[in-house]
């Protein structure tokens, strides 16, 4: 049993780490044929492709995936703990879980994700969530076929939470939800400590994954013909600054887009860690998507500063206009946080002009969260909620409008869609611009998932925009 620990976690120095090759215990393997698995996902991208990953280890020990959770005979929560409400739902799930165990005896419960690292949740599931047989960390993955293993065979409620980084596995199998669109992860980790953000405690210093092991898995998707790939850490602009001395994600950018690989896309990127090399090389590659997402969490200076984001809103705005103005076409999309501690009307006025300055394409908008053991959760909070609600509504109708008028600049324009599917609802099909936006669109002929085709615009909505393919 390993617990987690939170001065652990809060730890800044750098620790060495092995690159180590993943390989299931060959007794485990197809021992829980017949058995059957859910797994419920909270979260960001990092998540769902960790539940890429989880779906193949099971598989891997002989389960098959269940329709629904009240179908599965193993069922495990891939949990977030950015803000509180994710805290929420994932607790909410574990009440329903608890209500079927009682009619299910055997049915077996695991916590894994973001929450299984927080000594308060694993504090709770050892007194009163007794029922979970299994919470594994964020760093314990490879360990899961022995954890459920042993968590059946001794049923005792096994807690294997590492509260650092240990070494960096690669060969994990993976199961991916999609045939053409992948993730791939190239760093794991955040070091920057955002004062609010609980991420750098739940996910450790960060790791870069070795170029090499990179590029072969970018090779491996294109021989199994996949159209897009999307490079994924908690801050993609940090990558290889751990690793090499000479090679950063503008390098790694321009390694994959020589490949014969249609799309590229990579998030999240730190505004602090942006090089002008980047920039360059995005808009050097058209098969590196024109779509940036650079998270501003607000408009103002001063409120930069608290939380501790390493740069102002000037510097922003300089970054924002040299990325508008060298990538042709390109979309800039953000997050931003109101009602952080103290943030007076004055502050959310600057974050409003800054989104009246940048016009983003997409923004995803957050009522600050106080999370356990972050220092911004010790800063006075004078703003109260209803005030912090009314300025989440008011900024909602700034960025909404500017979708909408970003999207009515594209009335009339071809633009390139790589089809996901078929929307049940409209009888249209469905996919994303090379800017990211979501097109539903009709065709006079019958088209394949995975197929890049041109559809024209024809009317703009805030979120989507309807097109025809002729
Ligand atoms: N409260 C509200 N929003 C948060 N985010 C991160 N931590 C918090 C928090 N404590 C938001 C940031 C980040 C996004 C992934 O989630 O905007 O960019
Ligand atoms: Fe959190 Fe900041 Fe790291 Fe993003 S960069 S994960 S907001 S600490």
């Amino acid at each position: 049993m390993h617990l987690p620990n939170y001065k652990d976690a809060r730890t800044r120095d750098k620790r060495e780490y092995k690159r180590v090759f993943f390989q299931i215990d060959n007794k485990l393997k197809n021992k829980y044929k017949g058995k059957k698995y859910f797994i419920k996902t909270y979260g960001c991208q990092m998540n769902e492709h960790d539940s890429e990953t989880i779906a193949a280890l099971l598989e891997e020990l002989g389960f098959t995936l269940a329709d629904s959770y009240l179908n599965a005979d193993l069922v495990l929560l891939n949990t977030c703990s950015i803000r509180e409400n994710a805290h929420n739902k994932a607790f909410g799930m574990l009440g329903r879980l608890k209500h079927l165990k009682q009619e299910k005896k055997n049915l077996i419960i695991g916590v894994c994700g973001c929450m299984a690292q927080e000594a308060t949740v694993v504090d709770e599931m050892l007194k009163d969530y007794k029922f979970v047989n299994f919470v594994l960390g964020t760093h314990n993955l490879y360990q899961l076929p022995n954890v459920i293993d042993e968590s059946i065979e001794k049923n005792v409620q096994q807690i294997e939470v590492f509260s650092r980084e240990g070494d960096l596995y690669e060969g994990l199998p993976v199961v991916r939800v999609s045939p053409f669109k992948a993730y791939v992860n190239i760093i794991y980790g955040c070091n920057k400590f955002c004062t609010y953000c609980i991420v750098p405690y739940t996910r450790g210093r960060e790791r870069s994954r070795a170029k090499e092991d990179i590029l072969r898995e970018i090779d491996d998707l294109i021989t199994d013909g996949y159209k897009e790939v999307t490079l994924l850490g908690q801050n993609v602009n940090a990558y290889g600054k751990d690793l090499y001395d000479d090679y950063n994600l503008g390098d790694l950018l321009e390694d994959i887009a020589k490949k014969d690989i249609p799309r590229i896309r990579f998030m999240t990127s730190h505004p602090w860690d942006f090089t002008d090399k980047m920039i360059e090389v995005v808009a050097k590659y058209p098969n590196i998507m024109p779509s940036i997402h650079l998270p501003v969490q607000s408009g103002s200076s001063r409120i930069l500063k608290l939380m501790g984001r390493r740069y102002s809103r000037e510097s922003y705005l300089e970054l924002f206009h040299k990325i508008k103005d060298t990538i042709p076409h390109v979309s800039v999309s953000t997050d931003i946080i109101v009602g952080f501690p103290g943030e007076t009307e004055d502050d959310f006025l600057q974050t409003i002009s800054l989104v009246e300055e940048c016009q983003y394409d997409n923004a995803f908008t957050f009522i600050f969260s106080s999370r356990d053991g972050t220092p911004a959760c010790k800063l006075e909070d004078n703003v109260s909620l209803s005030e912090k609600e009314e300025r989440l509504q008011r900024l909602n109708q700034v960025v909404n409008s500017y979708f909408l008028k970003n999207n009515k600049a594209l009335e009339g324009k071809c633009l390139k869609v790589l089809v996901e599917g078929v929307s049940e609802k409209k009888n249209m099909y469905y996919g994303y611009s090379e800017s990211n936006k979501l097109i539903n669109f009709t065709s006079a002929k019958d088209l394949k998932v995975g197929e890049i085709v041109e559809v024209e615009i024809t009317a703009a909505k805030t979120w989507s925009l309807d097109g025809n393919c002729k």
